[in-house]
């Protein structure tokens, strides 16, 4: 009789998560009326593909979320690190698009191939878990800057790794969270060459572990080590950089260096991650600034 019993709740239970049709009314999110009939459609998708992780409250915390580092993004908080929008700011729902579609390289998200209508319809759902960030008038989308031009090119590639490479450890000083790729030789005459100098702690060449405001420690990768979560080519390092990574501690770099220096940087991070893909080549650097 217990057993029948408990059944019954746990069938019971079962329904209310996989209830069809939990909206009855619009809802505004950030000035646009999404439909009752969309935020349902988003809900059986998000159901379908995406509770296993994000978990039934938006939380992060669904069974298959166990032990995965970086944890599931927790969609109460309202935090998103990688639209392409202000440092911050509400991403547009071509950034949700881009990320769903893509996938974060390196973690447990992966590119989702669905279709355009339940692409919108879930991405309107998740937005529903952060209700103070969302709903309501007044709320509005983050600022999009335009990528600048290109004043490398192909071209002057070579060129554009140099620069980046000073700018990378002297004048932008990467290095406060990221690792170092040059020998302090190398750092000490850049930054002379600059008219200025530059503290090198003992650290340079760690990674340094940084709080954030998620309720886990974010990790700065090593650009010759780890997967980049949403980059794909030289101009998503440059939007990347513009806009940093929301709640991570990685500020927007846009108006802090020049366009030619966040373009010159993008170069030489992209650089550095073909040293990585290369063994030999990874191993030549890591030796050179092992053995100074
Ligand atoms: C296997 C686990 C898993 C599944 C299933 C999954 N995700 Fe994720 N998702 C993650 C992880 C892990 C992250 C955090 C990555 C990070 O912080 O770099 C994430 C992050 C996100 C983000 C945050 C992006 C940002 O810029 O901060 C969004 C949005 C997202 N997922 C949407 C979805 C949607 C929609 C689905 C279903 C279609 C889905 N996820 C399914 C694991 C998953
Ligand atoms: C205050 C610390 C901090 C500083 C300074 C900083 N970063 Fe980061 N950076 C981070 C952290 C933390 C991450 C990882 C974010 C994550 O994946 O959650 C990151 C990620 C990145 C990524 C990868 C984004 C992706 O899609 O995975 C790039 C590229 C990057 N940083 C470049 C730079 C460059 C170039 C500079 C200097 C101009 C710089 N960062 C300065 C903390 C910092």
């Amino acid at each position: 009789m217990k057993l029948i019993v408990l059944s019954i709740v746990a069938l019971l239970s079962t329904a209310c998560v996989v209830e069809k049709a939990p909206f009855k009314e619009s809802k505004i999110l950030a000035g646009k009326e999404v439909k009752a009939s969309t935020l349902n459609l988003g809900y059986t998708t998000y159901v379908e593909y995406c509770i296993q992780c994000h978990g039934a409250s938006g939380k992060g915390d669904g069974p298959a979320s166990k032990g995965l580092l970086p944890p599931p993004r927790d969609f109460t908080q309202g935090l998103y690190k990688f639209p392409w929008t202000a440092y911050g700011e509400l991403p547009h729902d071509e950034d949700f698009a881009r990320i769903i579609r893509h996938g974060l390289k390196g973690t447990a998200m992966l590119p989702w191939d669905i279709s355009d209508e339940r692409l919108d319809a879930v991405i309107q759902y998740i937005k529903t878990f952060a209700p103070a960030v969302w709903e309501g008038k007044d709320k509005v989308l983050g600022t999009k800057i335009e990528l600048p031009a290109d004043p490398f090119g192909e071209v002057y590639r070579h060129q554009a790794i140099e620069k980046g490479r000073k700018v990378y450890h002297v004048t932008a000083a990467c290095t406060q969270c990221h690792r170092g790729y040059a020998t302090k030789e190398e750092i000490n005459g850049w930054a002379k060459e600059m008219g200025t100098t530059i503290e090198l702690g003992s650290d340079i060449y760690q990674v340094k572990v940084q709080d954030g405001e998620y309720n886990y420690k974010v990790l700065p990768p090593d650009f010759t080590y780890h997967s980049l979560r949403s980059i794909t080519d030289v101009p998503s390092i440059v939007q990347r950089l513009m806009y940093g990574v929301t709640g991570s501690g990685m500020p927007g770099w846009k108006d802090v260096v020049t366009d030619e220096e966040l373009w010159a940087l993008a170069y030489y991070v992209q650089d550095l991650r073909d040293t990585g893909a290369d063994q030999a080549k990874r191993n030549a650097l890591m030796d050179k600034v092992n053995k100074q």
